[in-house]
């Protein structure tokens, strides 16, 4: 396939016959007044639509997608998700009804979202959740929100939250961002939030803890009941960062642990995949004494029928109009529906089993950052082949995708050097596992006999090494074909 772009393929003239753009303008688009047309018509590409469609059809065939192989990045739980949720999301009846439909005429979406915030209560030990989060960094400002609120409202002027140094980037910013300080707790070395540095750490000063579990090192918080005991008898809330409950959904309560406030990721967890620039949704749970902070407004049940209850005097107020990426939501509400309680256990089961045999198969090529068994994910350290050959971890990620794999997530946690963090999911197939156990240690042998392979990789795909700081930090993704249209 060619670089070129549209603009560039573009010839003067060319179009499909067919095609009549002015025919199809709907009668209101012809009503706009003379003086607020433009002057001149916008220069778009010009092409026949056999054109237009290879053009977009090759440059989807570009992307790399869950759909299309083994998409191991850490922390983002990139598993296959079900296309019966896909399907039911896209009914007219969900994606055409209007939000501001009387909740008379939307009893069916209502009750999805209701049965949706019952479920997930069911699953993390919580009064009550909200629907209305975005994104899980969303749901922790959410979350934090409250914790303040419900502070303030008791004439409590705490400010410090406690943020573990194996959590996941988003909870000190989350923390900052509601306008607390953050304390970073260290860890033991067996990876684990150092209980002898929390205790010292707590006083009337501290608003709460957030704790993500399994932490970013794929490890479970095993003092994880003597942790929130801790933070409550020193006057503060714990909150439980839950986007990787993939790992413990159908096992594990958060509220059982004594947890106040937890969120939960559906785009990684609850089908639909995380990233790729789509909808995402961070429900946020809490317990009963924090339940009037929650946004407004939420869906409860009235005498006839289902409704919107805005009446919430003490909420922090909206994060999202209306239900929140209600189609997310949706998928969710399916996906609990299809797998139930037992179904739910599996997959957490399933995806700690994965993860622990891909961990053990490959500590022996790479060093991993603690021993033992893991949960849902683990993290290697290429910092041995950086010593010995200047191999870094980057340069595996970037030789496994020559090989047909999507490279884990390298560099993160930064507690660790050279970090490779690898989340296989429960969806993947022994073949599939046995496949990138391969290609892992071919890579380890090409790193002690040809480290340059390495240094040069990937050499199979259209573009190799790219200047991913600048394109992260100028990020400039519009072309400006002609001096008018700057
Ligand atoms: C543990 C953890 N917390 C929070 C987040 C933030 O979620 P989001 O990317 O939806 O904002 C993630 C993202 O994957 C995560 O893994």
């Amino acid at each position: 396939m060619s670089g070129e772009t549209v603009f560039e393929k573009s010839r003067p003239g060319r179009q499909t016959r067919y095609i009549s753009p002015r025919a199809e303008l709907p009668a209101s688009y012809r009503e706009v007044p003379e003086d607020l047309l433009r002057a001149a018509p916008p220069s778009l590409p010009e092409l026949t639509e056999a054109e237009v469609v290879r053009h977009y059809t090759n440059l989807a065939r570009m992307n790399w997608g869950v759909d299309v192989g083994f998409y191991p990045l850490g922390s983002c739980t990139m598993k296959y998700n079900p296309r019966l949720a896909e399907q039911i999301a896209s009914w007219p009846e969900f994606s055409a009804a209007h939000p501001l439909r009387p909740a008379r005429a939307a009893q069916g979406w209502l009750r999805a979202l209701y049965e949706t915030e019952r479920m997930l209560s069911e699953l993390c030990g919580m009064a009550r959740f909200t629907l209305q989060p975005s994104a899980g960094a969303q749901g922790e400002l959410c979350g934090m929100l409250m914790v303040r609120k419900y502070h303030r409202d008791r004439g409590d002027s705490r400010n410090i939250v406690i943020v573990p140094d194996s959590a996941h980037g988003t909870n000190p910013a989350t923390c900052s961002l509601a306008g607390f300080q953050v304390k970073v707790c260290p860890s033991g070395p067996d990876g684990l939030v150092d209980i002898s540095a929390l205790k010292e750490m707590l006083d009337d000063q501290v608003a709460g803890i957030m704790l993500t579990n399994p932490n970013t090192l794929g490890l479970f918080e095993r003092e994880i009941q003597t942790i929130c005991d801790l933070v409550h008898e020193a006057g503060g809330l714990a909150y439980y960062d839950g986007a990787n409950f993939n790992a413990l959904v159908g096992r594990f309560r958060p509220g059982d642990m004594g947890f106040d406030v937890v969120h939960l990721n559906l785009h990684k967890t609850f089908g639909t995949p995380h990233g790729g620039g789509g909808p995402g949704s961070g429900p946020v749970g809490v317990v009963e004494k924090l339940e009037p902070f929650l946004p407004t407004p939420l869906v409860r049940k009235g005498a006839e029928g289902f409704e919107y209850d805005y009446d919430r005097p003490h909420s922090i107020g909206r994060l999202h109009a209306f239900g929140g990426n209600a189609l997310v939501v949706l998928r969710a509400y399916v996906y609990l529906r299809l797998l139930g309680s037992e179904g739910l256990r599996e997959v957490s089961g399933s995806a700690v089993l994965a993860a622990n045999y891909l961990k053990h198969r490959l500590e022996k090529a790479y060093q991993p950052s603690h021993a033992g068994r893991c949960m849902h994910e683990f993290v290697l350290s290429a910092a041995p082949q950086k010593k010995k050959r200047g191999v870094r971890a980057l340069d595996i990620g970037k030789r496994l995708i020559d090989l047909g794999f999507h490279p884990p997530t390298v560099y993160f946690p930064l507690t660790v050097p050279e970090a490779l963090m690898i989340e296989p999911t429960e969806t993947e197939n022994l073949e599939t596992l046995d496949a990138f156990v391969e290609a892992m240690l071919q890579i380890a042998r090409e790193a002690e006999e040809n480290p340059d392979l390495l240094h040069e990789a990937p050499r199979h795909t259209p573009v190799g090494r790219l200047d991913e700081v600048r394109a992260a930090k100028e990020l400039d993704i519009r072309r400006r074909p002609n001096k008018e249209d700057e």
